[in-house]
């Protein structure tokens, strides 16, 4: 790292938009940064320069140099002003990264490196300047015109155009810049802080979406007071404006002041939007509302400290979510996410640190492992701390390094300062990567009444490291023991019983060494072990449960997270089963299992929807070395008949239990209504899978009769993927109406596709390329992109991995055609190839041919480079 050599003290831009054209004039206040000669470097791309000026004077052309991707000035002095007026083709910019048109609206996306295309500029996290922003444009088109922080004056200009200064006093890096001009509607409310500060809240849409609103405006309010409850942290400027835009690379983007987001992290209603969608608006408005303090006033001092802002905002946001909403439920669907996705990108080619030590592009460093794996990590602070010192110590932190721009040591410093703690051995989890491994055998003594837990942890080869290179982890271990009644007293052999503990079954154990045990006392009868509770680190558990244990766990457990997680290793043993690799026990409890589930009213339905899910594809893959695709596809779904089969009456009673629950619930969103519903759409999945007259009428009434999109899409996708012959016609005819009727939402048309491209029947491939010819798909918009193409490769493994190679090609021809046009989706969609090496030689070898095609092709992207040549290095 070295640090700037040049200080911005302040910066004025002037936008001038047009539709052929725009054009930005800079002006930068700059101080070197220290004794020392360098040139002042500016970074740049696709800029054409029409005017250079320093202390006003023009600039000699031999006084500079252009590159590519640079501006270099030899001969500056200490202090002196940049000025630079440039042309640049926001309506061209395919990228969706700088300044861009989405539609009929012009929007920034600038981090990470995105403002060097709009000016000359320090685009780097650790140049931090105030921005003074004025935007000119016509003012029939472009009524609303936006840039960060106060509105400071407007006005009329020649040819009916108008213009907007805005000015934000808080210091910040260019990531966080954002402009905005559009015909837009917008959606106000307020907000007081607890410093008595009146906040304006902003929501702004087209006209059409006003009615979407509601749910963002409300989740916003409730992530101000939650941060301010939670972490003391309170909303810096008077105004808070979040700009809903159809094509955006990713959810949302966190811009000081003036947030920019993909219509479908914002938008939501209950004629429109599913449950699922409901909570996703809710995460990101929070994620996005919480970098304004982990992330904007303090900031990242260079990319490679990235999971700096975005582990710790994954964390805040879920542990919001988990206050808003079911708690378990929430870790769950956590979890259940980070083992199939992070722990396959752990385990593949692109595996990489918490804080890598090198990338390429630094736009495919956004990944499930900064984010996911990074929110993991301050959890085990938080698991090691506890609540209350972890609160200090984010206090030291932001108290520390406000308005600063920091690494990762820095916020582990504070948890160390604030704890007495020494973490240098914790330091592990943000430099190795690859998902630790940790086996766990028991001993009972039934005469001296001792059980013995035994640890071993080791960490699998990843590119940059081999198993036998990496030091074992700190890893929090939250366990308690299961009698036959329940839970049973801990009592640490050795240790000083300490009275004062309430709770003295559940402990965090504190694993350090490659091996180590822990040995418990006065245990009378021998125990279950309830290991990792609330999974407490990110690793792979290992431990031979027999399926007796495993039910034992999922009805007594007091850990939401533990029953869940027995019920997830009963599916896997049961689905094994099915594939001929062991006996039909697991196939029998888990069906023992599943009927007390359903048995029980005193149970929270969101948690038995989720128990009574079983492992997905995607989760049965990870757990193989070489992945059996259509094995897995196929016992999973032979193990649902006879579930369905074996439970039929308890499920359709069940069913029309939450139905009756949910009388006058129909529109809402609370955690209880979908918890009932989540149950409800599960079962109709089964009942659908046994598809008699009596299901298929009742997914039809429920598909024609809902009262929100939960309902009405949960029984379509019932339909669609019933794999009964005679439900085939109906299928067809409920596709149609439902595009009938929707037509005119984006959102819902992406949702009408996605239902279609994941459809497991044989086919798919053929459908999904006429969907590309539909008139409402648009190669251009991401989502559009994502609910095909995306859906298809990522969710669809059956399809997708067809053996006669098909699959591979239709995405490597699209990776192609993306490749130019927007690079940092074509480089995100490369995924599913990414895992070649995991299939049969047959497979392996077509999708090999498709990589090596696309390695081949000329201009590839710096993007699409990396991943491609990652993938294929050692082959
Ligand atoms: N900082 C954003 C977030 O997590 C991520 C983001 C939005 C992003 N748009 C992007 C990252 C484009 C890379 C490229 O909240
Ligand atoms: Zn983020």
């Amino acid at each position: 790292y070295q640090a700037p050599a040049f200080n911005l003290t302040s910066v004025a831009l002037s936008f001038d938009l047009f539709e052929d054209h725009s054009t930005v004039h800079s002006t930068l206040h700059l101080q070197r940064n220290g004794q020392h000669q360098q040139p002042l470097v500016l970074h740049g791309q696709d800029l054409e320069l029409l005017e250079i000026k320093i202390d006003g004077e023009p600039l000699a052309e031999e006084a500079y140099t252009l590159a590519k991707e640079s501006l270099t000035i030899s001969n500056v002095s200490d202090t002196f002003t940049f000025e630079c007026k440039v042309k640049i083709a926001p309506q061209n910019n395919s990228s969706l990264e700088g300044l861009y048109k989405s539609r009929s609206m012009f929007c920034t996306q600038c981090e990470a490196e995105g403002f060097r295309k709009i000016t000359y500029f320090l685009d780097r996290p650790d140049v931090l300047s105030v921005f003074t922003t004025r935007v000119c444009a016509d003012k029939s088109r472009y009524p609303t015109l936006l840039s960060n922080g106060n509105l400071m004056d407007s006005g009329d200009a020649e040819e009916g155009r108008h213009w907007a200064e805005w000015h934000d006093p808080h210091p910040k890096p260019s990531y966080l810049f954002a402009l905005v001009a559009g015909d837009l509607a917008s959606v106000d409310d307020q907000f007081v802080t607890m410093g008595g500060r009146q906040v304006e809240l902003k929501l702004y849409v087209e006209e059409k979406d006003l009615d979407k609103c509601d749910h963002a405006i409300s989740a916003l309010k409730n992530a101000m007071s939650w941060d301010e409850r939670v972490y003391g942290r309170e909303y810096d400027l008077d105004i808070y404006m979040i700009v809903a835009v159809d094509d955006f690379n990713m959810g949302a983007m966190e811009n000081k002041g003036l947030n920019i987001f993909n219509t479908s992290c914002v938008l939501a209603n209950p004629d429109t939007t599913t449950d699922a969608g409901f909570q996703r608006v809710e995460a990101v408005v929070a994620h996005e509302y919480f970098h304004n303090w982990s992330g904007n006033r303090v900031t990242c001092r260079d990319w490679f400290q990235l999971s700096l802002k975005e582990g710790f905002t994954v964390f805040r946001d879920s542990e919001f979510s988990a206050d808003m909403g079911s708690r378990t439920v929430k870790r769950v669907e956590d979890v259940q996410f980070l083992r199939t996705a992070q722990f396959a990108e752990d385990s593949g080619p692109m595996a990489h640190a918490v804080q890598p030590a090198s990338f390429i592009e630094i736009s495919n460093f956004y990944t499930l492992t900064i984010y996911e794996k990074g929110a993991e990590v301050v959890r085990m602070f938080h698991t090691l701390l506890g609540a209350d010192l972890f609160r200090t110590a984010t206090d030291l932190y932001f108290d520390r390094h406000d308005g600063q721009a920091v690494t990762i040591n820095e916020f582990v410093q504070a948890m160390a300062d604030a704890s007495g703690r020494d973490f240098s051995q914790f330091m592990n989890w943000y430099h190795q990567a690859g998902t630790p491994e940790v086996a766990v055998t028991e001993q009972y003594d039934e005469i001296a009444k001792t059980y013995t837990l035994t640890f071993k942890q080791s960490c699998p080869s990843t590119p940059e490291a081999s198993s036998s290179e990496k030091n074992p982890f700190h890893i929090p271990v939250a366990m308690g023991l299961l009698g036959e009644a329940g839970a049973l007293r801990l009592q640490i052999k050795d240790e000083r019983v300490d009275t004062d503990i309430s709770d003295n079954t559940h402990r965090v154990l504190e694993f350090t060494e490659q091996q180590q045990s822990f040995c418990f006392d006065q245990v009378n009868e021998k125990p279950v072990p309830s290991l990792f509770r609330d999974f407490s680190a990110p690793v792979k558990i290992r431990y031979d449960y027999s399926t007796q244990d495993l039910l034992r766990l999922m009805t007594l457990d007091d850990d939401g997270f533990c029953r869940w997680n027995a019920s997830q290793e009963l599916g896997l043993a049961a689905v094994a089963a099915l594939r001929g690799d062991s006996n039909n026990d697991a196939v029998n409890t888990l069906i023992e299992g599943y009927g007390l589930l359903l048995g029980d009213e005193n149970l929270d339905p969101a948690m038995v929807a989720l128990m009574l899910s079983l492992p997905s594809e995607a989760y049965l893959a990870e757990q193989q070395s070489i992945i059996d695709v259509d094995g897995n596809h196929h016992a999973r779904l032979a193990l649902i008949k006879q579930i369905t089969l074996q439970l039929k009456t308890q499920l359709q009673s069940v069913y029309k239990r939450c139905q009756q629950q949910l009388q006058n619930l129909g529109r809402d969103v609370g955690a209880k209504a979908i918890g009932l519903r989540s149950l409800k759409n599960t079962i109709l999945g089964y009942l659908m899978q046994d598809a008699t007259a009596e299901s298929v009428a009742l997914c039809k009434a429920q598909f024609e009769q809902g009262e929100n999109m939960t309902d009405v899409f949960s029984a379509l996708t019932a339909l669609v993927y019933s794999d009964d012959p005679s439900s085939e016609p109906v299928q067809v005819k409920a596709l149609d109406s439902f595009y009938q009727r929707w037509q005119h939402e984006p959102l819902v048309v992406n949702q009408w596709f996605a239902v279609q491209s994941g459809n497991p029947k044989p086919g798919t491939l053929e459908q999904v390329k006429n969907l590309m010819r539909h008139p409402a798909f648009d190669a251009k918009n991401p989502n559009k992109l994502r609910s095909v193409i995306s859906v298809f490769c990522n969710q669809n493994l059956v399809n997708f991995h067809q053996k006669d190679g098909a699959g591979y090609t239709f995405l490597a021809d699209n990776i192609l055609l993306l490749n130019q046009q927007n690079p940092q989706v074509a480089s995100r969609m490369l995924t599913p190839l990414t895992k070649w090496r995991r299939f049969d030689e047959t497979r392996q070898h077509l999708m090999k041919i498709q990589l090596e095609r696309i390695a081949a092709s000329d201009n590839l992207s710096k993007d699409v480079y990396e991943v491609v040549s990652r993938t294929l290095s050692g082959a």
